[in-house]
Formats: structure tokens, sequence, C-alpha cells
């Protein structure tokens, strides 16, 4: 397992469209391996395979509390077959736009169906955290960050401050 870098904003390759897993193998396990090790190190809560530079439609997430047991889980090709009227609302952030939390209106519900990590077909409802954490990863398999959701002037503000933070950590190098 590996440690991967995590692409930010305004990195091109974020909005590039992922394209889905034909196979689950061994090297899709492997993948999906260091994805996770990669957003725990992080440390974050969900995590798109594109944000480590692979277009494939393949989301990592563990929404176990901090001192919980873990409980990885892994999502290839996921689709949203339903969704309810109900909207949730709640404060998102992203690895990709480090240090930035803005609030996002999403269905509360949402009827997924997916590959496990073992490639099994799972069909279930996600709700509250799970329905907000499974959209906005799914966002990211269309290119589509949280920060796409906010007005032209606080998409360009979160930027502006990863790109600052960014500049700032190389000049104490
Ligand atoms: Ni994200």
């Amino acid at each position: 397992m590996a440690i991967k870098q995590i692409l930010t904003v305004p990195n091109p390759v974020l909005k590039q469209v992922s394209r889905s897993v034909e196979v689950v193998t061994d090297e899709t396990r492997a993948l999906m391996d260091d994805m996770l090790e990669t957003m725990y190190d992080a440390p974050g809560i969900g995590l798109a395979a594109i944000q480590i530079g692979v277009p494939l439609r393949i989301i990592v997430m563990d929404l176990a509390e901090t001192d919980a047991t873990p409980e990885p889980k892994c999502f290839i090709n996921p689709e949203i077959l339903d969704d309810v009227e109900e909207l949730r609302l709640w404060e998102e952030g992203c690895l990709s736009v480090p240090d930035f939390y803005e609030e996002v209106e999403r269905p509360r519900r949402v009827k997924l169906r997916y590959l496990d990590y073992h490639g099994k077909e799972i069909v279930e409802w996600a709700e509250d955290m799970y329905a907000t954490c499974i959209q906005h990863e799914m966002d990211h398999l269309n290119g589509v960050l949280f920060i796409d959701h906010l007005s032209r002037l606080k998409r360009q503000r979160a930027i502006k401050k990863v790109q600052k933070a960014e500049r700032e950590a190389e000049t104490d190098e």
C-alpha cells in the first residue's frame, strides 16, 4: 500500500469525467487499498480515484467515529437509482479544497447501486451523512467539486485560499 498525493484545485485533472471499471481485479483492489491509506492519512472521510489522478469510477469512504473501529467502504461504478425530495443541508469540505468549508444542500436519501471491494453488486438506500458523502464523492467522478455548487464568488475565494496556502507552504520549506 502507498500514500498518494492528493490533487488540489484548480488542477484541471479534477474536472475530468472518470470512466467505468470493466472488471474488478487485484489491481483494482490495490488501487482501493492505496486510496484508503491516502484517505486515512489525510485524514478524510471520503476520496475519489480522480483525486489521486486516476480517472476511474471508484470511491472509498469511512464514516465511523474518530476513535471507533474503522469501517472502510469501497464503491465501484456507483449509480443513484432514486432519491427523495427532502433535502439535507451540510457544511462540506474536500481534501482537494483543503481548509475550506461551505454548506451544500443535497437529497437526504439516495438509492445506490455499486460494486463493493470484492466486485459484488450492492443495492441500498443511503441516508443523512452517508447520502451527503456519497453524492459529494460521486460528483468527483463527473468532474464536479462541492465548490461548483456555490456562487462564483465563493468558488473563486476557495481556490484563491488553497493557492495562497500552498504558496506559503512552499516558502516555508
Ligand atoms: Ni471531495
